[in-house]
């Protein structure tokens, strides 16, 4: 699947003009089809029929796919000027540099959520991010604020790897086994639907990003005797054992299975459960290429995500979120020599940023986010001129008591110093 993916990222690189494999464009015509309301999300309904979420993008119209970058460039630099201060363009630091060079505002999950709650200007937020955090802006705006996701396509599959169904599952079983004062604080990554941000919001619960977990988790350990965290184990076991707790204290939860294939001591014992969640882009990176890294340059320093499983972070030098990542880099000397475990674009553009540093990623076989790498300037050209003529095409929109207790869980999360 990965090398299919990086034969995807090569064939785009090395197309000229640019051309867009229909593997990065899902067919249908359904725009999306995410907006349920809490009670349905919740219903009986819903767990049995235990559909994931599609978000599927519309084809773009065929003058954009074959622009020349040259052409795309021109047409969103256009767009923008037309549009002045009616639009703010939020680019995630895994966007390719085609796009974050539009960026108003360059951030990790946390400082874009924060930008989306306090800066209430403009009239289009349009995300060049993935669809959970278009989610998490559209809650966080205010209500003459429309935000738009270029790529309907561009999810997360971490974030899908905890659907509804399978967390209220999870939370009855917990219940029935702890009994209903069991003092379980629910604790959802950013990387999360919507859904869940609002199961938390409703039940004490509250999110994090990959730049506060220690302290959320802090917060959550203040209210209740133990942390549900969803849906990434990798940031909640790395959380968990920086700050002084064993991997004994630890559970781990398989969706779908008898107390998430838990021994009743186990859980009983653990202080944090966590669902069994991934990143299948941090999951490349293996302790042997930190090993390589030294054995290649003795002086290097190794900084990876939090999403990487424990091995890794163990032998890191320092691990943070994206922010962090570029914060340390960026403020170490001249001469410095980093190898670096996260998405390739950052990478890549602090290798270019920074010439008088070595700079390279840990993972010698190039691992874009694939999800991420959907945003393509084909997308943003077609949204943006769409905003010119009064349209907003793939507006996120998330409505009721969704949008009302996810709210919830994320401005306990904001409210954390
Ligand atoms: P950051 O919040 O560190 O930017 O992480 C987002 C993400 O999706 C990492 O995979
Ligand atoms: Fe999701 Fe991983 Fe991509 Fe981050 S890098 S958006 S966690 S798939």
């Amino acid at each position: 699947m990965i090398a299919t993916l990086d034969r995807v990222a090569g064939r785009l690189a090395a197309a000229s003009p640019e051309k867009l494999p229909d593997t990065l464009v899902p067919a249908g015509d359904e725009v999306c089809n995410y907006e349920y309301s809490y009670e349905d999300l919740f219903s009986e309904r819903l767990r049995a029929a235990s559909q994931p979420v599609t978000h599927l993008q519309v084809p773009l119209p065929p003058e954009y796919v074959n622009m020349s970058p040259a052409a795309l460039d021109a047409r969103i630099a256009a767009a923008k000027a037309a549009l002045g201060t009616r639009l703010t363009i939020l680019g995630h630091h895994y966007q390719r540099d085609a796009i974050i060079k539009f960026a108003d505002a360059r951030g990790d999950s946390f400082k874009l959520s924060q930008f989306a709650a306090e800066r209430h200007e403009s009239e289009y937020i349009v995300f060049c991010g993935v669809h959970f955090m278009a989610e998490s802006a559209d809650i966080l705006s205010a209500p003459h604020q429309k935000v738009i996701l270029p790529n309907m396509a561009a999810g997360c599959s971490m974030a899908d790897m905890a659907p509804t169904d399978e967390v209220l599952d999870c939370w009855a079983q917990l219940a029935d086994f702890f009994g209903p004062d069991h003092g379980i604080v629910p604790v959802t990554y950013m990387n999360s639907g919507a859904a869940l941000k609002a199961f938390c919001g409703k039940n004490g619960g509250i999110v994090c990003t990959s730049s506060n977990a220690r302290a959320v988790i802090e917060w959550a350990l203040e209210r209740g005797k133990k942390i549900l965290f969803f849906p990434d184990q990798h940031l909640g076991r790395n959380t968990a054992l920086a700050m002084g707790f064993s991997l004994e204290d630890t559970a781990l939860w398989t969706p779908g299975k008898d107390l998430g294939g838990n021994a009743d001591d186990a859980l009983e014992r653990a202080t944090f459960i966590l669902w069994k969640g991934h990143c299948s882009v941090h999951g490349r990176f293996k302790p042997e290429q930190v090993h390589e890294a030294h054995r290649r340059y003795p002086n290097v320093k190794v900084v990876v995500h939090p999403e990487c499983v424990r091995e890794v972070v163990a032998l890191a030098d320092c691990n943070g979120s994206t922010e962090y990542i570029i914060k340390v880099v960026t403020e170490s000397p001249a001469g410095s020599v980093w190898a670096i475990g996260t998405e390739i674009n950052l990478v890549n553009r602090l290798q270019k940023e920074q010439p008088d540093k070595t700079i390279f990623c840990l993972d010698p076989v190039i691992c874009p986010c694939s999800t991420m790498y959907r945003i393509h300037p084909a997308y943003l050209a077609w949204a943006l001129d769409n905003l010119v003529e009064d349209r907003s095409v793939n507006q996120i929109k998330v409505d009721g008591e969704v949008a009302r207790w996810a709210l919830v869980a994320l401005e306990r999360m904001l409210a954390i110093k």
